[in-house]
């Protein structure tokens, strides 16, 4: 799915576009794709049956906007993108970052689809309700770009583990952990089991 991704990425580069632009376009695809089944539409949910989403965006300036726990949103980072043009804060939540989205223009809509449906109901016969960390080799998109005028920008965007505890967000909204841009130094996202990257504060120490 993510060499899609890319060339929608470079497609923006291609042009001279920004990086920020880059990236908020290729991670797109991903969140759109029902078969990508760690991001956006077609998620995996967590243990309770529901798709919730975490992502950030940050630019070369250090600027960051980033939202978690949201639900019913196709597009979770481009309401991060919203969170950093338009807001002066960095991190919106659950319902509120969900009443955000719609004063926006998002839309709501359903983002389980009968595929990841289906796998969790097999997996409540079988686990006992019991998460087991990172059973499905877990892939979050982290994309970060370059462009014409040597700025820096990256997102991350992600439905977080399979079969989470309800409230469980990982590494992927937060800034530092799942993503960081320096314009002078350089940039990291992570992908995989959040919880390393939230101890290790990961993509700041790379
Ligand atoms: N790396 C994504 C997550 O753990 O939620």
């Amino acid at each position: 799915h993510n060499q899609i991704a890319n060339e929608a990425a470079w497609e923006v580069i291609r042009e001279q576009g920004k990086a920020i632009d880059a990236v908020e376009a290729g991670v797109k695809i991903p969140e759109a794709d029902p078969n990508d089944q760690s991001v956006g539409y077609g998620g995996r949910p967590d243990r309770d049956g529901n798709v919730t989403l975490d992502a950030c965006i940050m630019d070369e300036t250090g600027n960051a906007g980033s939202v978690c726990f949201l639900k019913n949103i196709k597009h979770t980072i481009s309401v991060a993108r919203k969170v950093m043009d338009e807001t002066p804060h960095v991190l919106l939540a659950g319902q509120g970052a969900w009443e955000f989205a719609l004063s926006n223009g998002f839309q709501t809509e359903n983002l389980l689809t009968e595929k990841s449906k289906a796998e969790w109901k097999k997996w409540l016969e079988e686990a006992e309700y019991k998460p087991k960390i990172n059973i499905e080799l877990h892939d979050t998109i982290g994309m970060l770009a370059l462009d014409d005028s040597q700025n820096r920008a990256g997102a991350c965007t992600t439905s977080g583990l399979a079969y989470k505890l309800a409230g469980r967000v990982g590494d992927s909204p937060i800034i530092g952990a799942g993503l960081f841009v320096d314009n002078e130094v350089g940039a990291a996202t992570s992908t995989g089991m959040g919880e390393a990257g939230l101890k290790s504060v990961g993509s700041f120490l790379v």
